[in-house]
């Protein structure tokens, strides 16, 4: 059997990569996996500990926590529509992703400010990202004959959405995308999406600067770093979403995706 086909979504922070990535994995019926989610777990799992990722006398406590620390997601993935014509169709309803560190549901944990903060540090310690390269290529191994969208047969793909996926996790990606968007829309969309999630700007030091500041220091640092740099991968296809919609980019990149495995896919 040929392995699944594979989709690697890199670019900056909150570029749209997530949201794409969750879609195209639900049109296609194929696993997604948020490797993002992996640092916010082992910034979380630092904090809780009173670990300051920017002391260097840290560093070791950190990759240990790293290796120790036990990982899962969980997407959720809607049903397909049946229309009065029995045809199917995607369902409107986005995935929804659970992050799960040593058992503790910590979906909403990992997205607030101060995780945010920190993680950037955190992912430039090349031990953590050594053992978050092992537990997310555990993962991708287990999803190619995984059972996510409720059937046993396995699924024919995956996605995998981060910094270093067409780089260094999936270099041998069927497809690579590079997600890029001005930095003042990212801001405007985090923003948004941190308030739909019940974030209070009036109580919390947010606004579109804040924001716009935190995904520009964080870009900077991923750029940066010596470790697995976020940059986009040779053979990666750059997509601007400044101007798009998210129906937009997920239909590019479907497309894409049936241009290259030469077999239309049904909705
Ligand atoms: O959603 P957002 O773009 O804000 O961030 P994320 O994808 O959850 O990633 C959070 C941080 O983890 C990034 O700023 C990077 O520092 C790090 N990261 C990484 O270094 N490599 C990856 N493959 C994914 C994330
Ligand atoms: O994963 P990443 O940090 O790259 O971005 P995201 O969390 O998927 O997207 C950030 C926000 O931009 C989300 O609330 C999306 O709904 C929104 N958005 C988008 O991704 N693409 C558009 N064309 C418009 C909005």
């Amino acid at each position: 059997r040929r392995r699944p086909f594979q989709v690697a979504i890199d670019g900056p922070a909150a570029s749209g990569k997530s949201t794409t990535a969750k879609m195209v994995a639900q049109r296609l019926g194929f696993d997604y996996i948020d490797t993002g989610a992996f640092y916010r777990c082992v910034t979380l799992a630092a904090m809780s500990k009173n670990l300051d990722p920017s002391d260097p006398s840290n560093v070791q406590k950190i990759s240990d926590l790293a290796f120790q620390s036990r990982i899962g997601l969980k997407t959720i993935f809607a049903d397909p529509v049946l229309n009065a014509d029995k045809t199917l169709s995607t369902p409107a309803s986005l995935p929804t992703t659970r992050v799960f560190l040593d058992s503790k549901d910590v979906s909403l944990e990992i997205r607030t400010g101060s995780i945010s903060k920190h993680v950037s540090a955190v992912a430039a310690i090349g031990p953590v990202r050594e053992a978050v390269l092992q537990k997310v290529r555990e993962i991708g191994a287990r999803e190619d004959t995984g059972d996510n969208h409720g059937s046993d047969s396995s699924s024919a793909g995956l996605v995998m959405d981060g910094r270093d996926i067409g780089t260094v996790v999936l270099p041998k990606a069927d497809l690579k995308v590079f997600l890029v968007a001005d930095s003042r829309v990212r801001a405007m969309r985090r923003l948004e999406e941190l308030i739909r999630n019940g974030a209070d700007p009036s109580k919390e030091n947010l606004d579109l600067d804040v924001v716009q500041q935190d995904l520009e220091r964080r870009d900077e640092l991923d750029r940066t770093r010596k470790v697995s740099p976020l940059r986009k991968a040779a053979d990666a296809m750059e997509l601007d979403t400044s101007n798009l919609t998210i129906e937009g980019q997920v239909d590019e990149i479907v497309k894409e995706v049936e241009k290259r495995r030469g077999v239309p896919t049904q909705h």
